[in-house]
């Protein structure tokens, strides 16, 4: 498992995401203790995502590569006191960027790739600088991997590894976690960027693309609703495979389950040996910690 986990800094305490019954948005030092009861059950891979004040958030998304910035500042004192924790990080501009896009936008609308690739290189770096073990880029932009992996060498980072969100559907199951960290694009939709649900064939260039730029696994990403595509992608390639079960399809088991209408330990159970039974090696879920333990 890697475990998802949102963190803020306004305000002293952790705050519970309405639609993510059971998640909080975590203060730096609540995620602290959530981490060691993770670590407690097994659960020793984490993924951090940053709910960044409207205040910091704008349209060059510089705070992105701020050294000192909330998940650079997370990063340390997570590897200060468990050196042995694998800390991923997620490499994308919306948490940042006063437009909620993954990328830079264009005055007029349009997502600018090659400017965007440059600005995630420096993000990545910055986190690995800070410790991080693995990066996730989200993104979906063309080209970052290569362009990652070069800038990470360039800076003595070798044995950072890069798990490539490859093929990332433009999902309405991301809802819970927008809300959660108020990042929802601005204006438009992501689908200039992210993949067309209908298409499965499209993963399998992706994963091409990937494999050949250097990544190091690959990521389906939703998972439940994906099942096919992780078969066709566990298939197409030797590297490990990751899925994640987002934010939309932990919403819909929790509700159910808290109506009384699913027993949430058997589904929740079944939905994550489904997703390994199509050929997921790791899977990333809000449900890590619980079912682990
Ligand atoms: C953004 C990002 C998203 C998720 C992970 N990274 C949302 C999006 O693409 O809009 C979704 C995760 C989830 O729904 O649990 N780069």
């Amino acid at each position: 498992f890697i475990y998802p986990l949102f963190v803020h800094e306004e305000g002293s305490e952790a705050i519970p995401i309405a639609s993510m019954p059971g998640c909080m948005r975590h203060t730096a030092e609540s995620l602290l203790a959530e981490v060691e009861s993770a670590l407690a059950v097994g659960v020793s891979s984490v993924v951090l995502f940053p709910k960044v004040p409207e205040a910091r958030k704008t349209q060059g998304a510089e705070e992105c590569f701020h050294p000192e910035g909330l998940v650079p500042v997370v990063i340390r004192s997570l590897k200060e006191r468990w050196p042995e924790l694998c800390v991923v990080t997620d490499v994308a501009l919306d948490p940042y960027s006063s437009d909620g896009h993954d990328g830079l936008v264009a005055p007029d609308g349009r997502v600018l790739n090659d400017e965007t690739v440059a600005l995630l290189c420096k993000q990545a770096l910055t986190q690995a600088e800070a410790g991080a073990d693995v990066i996730a880029p989200s993104d979906m932009m063309d080209g970052r991997i290569a362009a990652i992996r070069d800038a990470l060498d360039g800076a003595g980072h070798t044995e950072v590894s890069i798990l490539s969100y490859c093929a990332k559907y433009a999902s309405a199951f991301y809802g819970p976690f927008r809300d959660a960290l108020d990042s929802a694009p601005r204006g438009g939709d992501k689908k200039t960027y992210q993949m067309d649900p209908a298409n499965a064939r499209e993963a399998l260039r992706e994963v091409a693309l990937d494999e050949a730029e250097g990544a190091d696994m690959l990521m389906v990403k939703p998972a439940g609703p994906y099942l096919d595509v992780i078969r066709r992608v566990r298939e197409a390639t030797t590297l490990p495979i990751a899925a994640y079960q987002v934010s939309g399809e932990y919403a819909c088991l929790k509700a159910a389950a808290q109506q009384g209408w699913l027993d949430e330990r058997k589904v929740v159970l079944e939905s994550l040996i489904s997703i390994r039974r199509a050929g997921a090696d790791v899977i990333l879920s809000y449900f890590a910690k619980q079912a682990a333990g």
